[in-house]
């Protein structure tokens, strides 16, 4: 008598995909799917903050212009690594602090420094301007790629200079009578950079208070 040992083999299959699903979707749902902001009961501050509509529009950029091969936005715990020595947080991040991001750009390459923190570390929309048309200007050595298609260089018109027009010296300066502004691609990915903050008190992840004010 030979026996079938389909049945069986269907049922070890379907066992095995089914705890599979249970352990890596349906347990982390339910362990970090109803995460919500958190409101300091002292200062009445709500972390983690929602993103402007603007600073929204910029992460899409920074998506599709690949700064994640080159950036993370994961700050390690004391002990794990030398991220909060590097000043690259002020606490490790935790699973509440991407609450509100669609695409989660943890990264995993540091070619460049982490940026989980630098709306903090760096809050001078000029700066970043100047950075990201030419990495040179700010950072001599540096291998970030220059983003100069994220500006326009225009004639200056009648009334002058405009306002946000980049202040650039030396070999950088465009042609006499030229001047570049950002785009507003480029405005919209600085506003997303200035709001990558992790500086809210969570009750999972204490910011480390400094000793001597
Ligand atoms: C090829 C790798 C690479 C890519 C791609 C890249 N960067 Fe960088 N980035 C670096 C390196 C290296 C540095 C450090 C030197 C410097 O300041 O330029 C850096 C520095 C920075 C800094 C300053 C960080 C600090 O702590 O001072 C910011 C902000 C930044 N990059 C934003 C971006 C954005 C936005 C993009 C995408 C448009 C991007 N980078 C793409 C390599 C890269």
């Amino acid at each position: 008598m030979t026996m079938s040992y389909g049945p069986l083999l269907f049922l070890g299959i379907l066992l095995t995909l089914a705890s599979s699903w249970v352990g890596l979707v349906l347990m982390p749902h339910r362990q970090l799917g109803s995460l919500t902001q958190h409101t300091d009961t002292n200062t009445a501050a709500i972390f983690p903050a929602a993103r402007a509509g603007e600073a929204q529009q910029g992460a899409e950029h920074y998506r599709s212009l690949g700064c994640v091969y080159c950036h993370t936005q994961q700050v390690r715990p004391e002990g794990y690594g030398s991220d909060l020595e590097r000043g690259w947080g002020r606490r490790r991040t935790v699973s509440r602090d991407y609450i509100h991001d669609r695409t989660v750009m943890l990264g995993t390459m540091r070619t460049g420094p982490d940026l989980t923190n630098i709306g903090e570390r760096q809050s001078d929309a000029a700066w970043h301007y100047r950075h990201l048309y030419n990495p040179q200007i700010t950072s001599p050595g540096s291998i970030m790629p220059p983003h100069a298609f994220l500006f326009e260089t225009r004639a200056i018109g009648p009334s002058g200079r405009s306002t946000n027009a980049l202040v650039l010296e030396g070999a950088f300066a465009p042609p006499a009578g030229t001047e570049v502004v950002p785009t507003r691609r480029a405005e919209q990915l600085v506003a997303y950079l200035r709001s990558l903050k992790s500086s809210g008190d969570l009750p999972e992840a204490p910011v480390k208070k400094e000793e001597a004010k």
